[in-house]
């Protein structure tokens, strides 16, 4: 099947929900989405769709602005999430493939890390290794293995170490 990722479009909005609203069987995510879309820690072409030759969204994947607060005050880096690929198109490489393109284009435009709260066995392969590696800590109450950071810019987080904060938005999931 033919899919291209490219940035999200006003008119893809309703699709961008209606993905995540079946992928996840439930619309909190698309509510989070909606709340980041409207608020300072959206970047706009870092909400990628996978659109088929046909021109149905089949997936997304949302990086928005967090920081890192440090000694030395906050850096920014990147939230991954959330991502969704519509269950009929699932385990066909696009949510892979979401991740690939996302963390290049992240690079490109300057972002040095990108950190996700998600499945271990999924994302190490793109990069991502425990946020303890690198001295962060995370607001959430799970095993270290879970809470993860991609450098997208190498030696972005030397000599950053401290604790990451999420928009409240983050909190509602
Ligand atoms: C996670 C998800 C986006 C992957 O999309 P996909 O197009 O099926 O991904 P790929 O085909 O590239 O890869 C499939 C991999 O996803 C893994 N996977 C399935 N559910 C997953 C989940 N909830 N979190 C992380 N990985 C998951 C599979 O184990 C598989 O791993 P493998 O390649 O080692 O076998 C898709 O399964 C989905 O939308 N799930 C529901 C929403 C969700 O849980 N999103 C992630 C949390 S924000």
């Amino acid at each position: 099947m033919l899919y291209s990722i490219r940035a999200e479009q006003t008119e893809d909005i309703c699709a961008i929900k209606e993905v995540n609203d079946l992928a996840f069987g439930r619309e909190d995510e698309s509510s989070l989405i909606e709340a980041i879309r409207s608020s300072e820690h959206f970047v706009p072409q870092l909400s990628l769709v996978a659109e088929t030759s046909a021109g149905e969204v089949v997936g997304h994947i949302l990086f928005s602005k967090i920081g890192i607060e440090t000694e030395g005050g906050f850096v920014t880096s990147l939230a991954l999430a959330p991502m969704a690929v519509k269950p009929d198109y699932q385990q066909r490489g696009i949510g892979s493939d979401l991740v690939r393109e996302g963390l290049g284009r992240c690079a490109e435009a300057g972002y040095g890390s990108v950190i996700v709260l998600g499945h271990p066995q999924f994302y190490p392969k793109f990069g991502f290794i425990p946020a303890s590696e690198k001295k962060l800590q995370g607001p959430f109450d799970v095993q270290d293995q879970y809470f993860m950071v991609c450098e997208t810019q190498i030696g972005s987080l030397s000599g950053v170490e401290g604790m990451v904060r999420y928009p409240e938005a983050f909190f509602n999931v």
